[in-house]
């Protein structure tokens, strides 16, 4: 397994690269195999008890946590995924404080770069990105440890790469692709001429947008300065004209009506509720009449108490704890209330996307995803 080079990937030795794919296997074999086993325990043995003892079926999420916890298989299966995750990171970690210095030196902006990158050292952290590592990646988004710190941006793009385990391609951009070639097919008149990402980590949503539509100017925004660094980098040496800035994207610096398209992926489930509904502001406050925001996530559909369960594994076992919150979101709730009409938010799919059903969601791509209706595979556009 490949990921595409560019000039700030981290090198492998032989052995960084046998230890990586080791830990990129255990992840695979967690989110494939062992996680989904829960649901047969649930099923064929949990539920089964609980109505022969209750004569009903469990209601809430943590009747069905309670249940599942009384067995030893969704206890290990637990430990199990947390301890692959966390081994991830610091393997990966590893490779990366070997050759620091060198990344850093060549992530440095040079004078001749076709995009830009703006950051603020000044602006204030959010809580919620300051008090936790999300994804127990260690340092989170934004910890930066040296002047001109690329640590976080590397992990991210090698750590991704082996947690999905290739699943979101070679350059890691598998979600962006799809969202663009979706809006690209669904709305073929539809020509941006300015397009921002939000929280666009290290460009993997964010260089899909410009390849739709190589005409606009595109910009990425995080909160994380590692990133940004990494991410202006990575999109020069593979000749992508893109404007990254460190920002919150809930209040941004672009005047008002400056963007086409708003979009963003894999954003709203590390943000608590009342953040997503910033966020959903400030998009309507930057779109352009007749602009979209196009976000990850499909029509809101409520969970039975098992699946509640199950997608909520990322909040109770991995730092992710704002993504039941997310789960629960009525989203065109929230759209509308920002001043989308209800009639002008569209949905992909044919089979009414729930956010996170089931497990797995990282792993699963293709047919899967469309079966299981997970991450990725179902969009919502807001047209203002
Ligand atoms: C899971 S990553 C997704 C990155 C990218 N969009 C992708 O699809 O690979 C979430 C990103 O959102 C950023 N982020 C979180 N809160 C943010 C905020 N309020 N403003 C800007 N970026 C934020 C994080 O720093 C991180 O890079």
């Amino acid at each position: 397994m490949f990921q595409t080079k560019h000039d700030i990937l981290p090198e492998q030795t032989h052995d960084e690269f046998a230890r990586e794919e080791f830990c990129g296997t255990m992840r695979k074999f967690f989110t494939e195999t062992l996680w989904p086993g829960n649901n047969d325990v649930y099923q064929g043995k949990q539920l089964p008890q609980f109505e022969a003892r209750h004569g009903r079926k469990p209601q809430t999420r943590s009747e069905v946590k309670e249940l599942m916890e009384e067995t030893f298989y969704y206890r290990c299966s637990n430990l199990f995924g947390r301890v692959a995750q966390e081994q991830l990171w610091d393997t990966v970690g590893e490779s990366i404080e070997r050759q620091l210095p060198s990344l850093i030196e060549k992530a440095r902006p040079k004078p001749d770069a076709i995009g830009s990158l703006e950051l603020h050292p000044e602006m204030p952290m959010p809580k919620y990105i300051e008090s936790v590592d999300i994804h127990v990646m260690p340092g989170n988004f934004h910890t930066e440890l040296c002047e001109g710190d690329v640590y976080q941006g590397a992990l991210y793009d090698r750590g991704v790469y082996y947690f999905a385990y290739g699943g979101m391609g070679a350059e890691n951009d598998k979600l962006g692709v799809a969202m663009a070639g979706y809006v690209k097919s669904a709305f073929p008149d539809f020509k941006p001429k300015r397009i921002v990402d939000m929280g666009a980590g290290m460009g993997f949503s964010t260089l899909p947008w410009k390849d739709a539509y190589p005409e606009a100017e595109v910009y990425g925004v995080d909160i994380g300065a590692p990133m940004m660094r990494y991410a202006h980098a990575r999109a020069e040496s593979w000749g992508k004209k893109i404007h990254f800035s460190q920002q919150n994207a809930v209040e941004t610096n672009f005047p008002d009506g400056f963007f086409d398209i708003v979009t963003h992926c894999l954003l709203t489930h590390e943000m608590p509720v009342k953040e997503i509904q910033r966020l959903f502001k400030e998009a309507y406050r930057l779109l352009a009449p007749g602009g979209m925001m196009v976000m990850d996530g499909g029509k809101h559909i409520k969970q039975d108490p098992d699946h509640e369960l199950f997608s909520s594994w990322f909040t109770n076992n991995v730092n992710e704890p704002f993504a039941s919150g997310m789960g629960r979101l009525d989203f065109e709730e929230a759209l509308v209330k920002v001043g989308f009409e209800p009639d002008n938010i569209v949905y992909s799919g044919p089979m009414g996307p729930v956010y996170l059903k089931g497990m797995a969601a990282n792993s699963v791509s293709g047919d899967k995803a469309k079966k299981q209706s997970a991450w990725g595979s179902a969009y919502t556009v807001a047209i203002k």
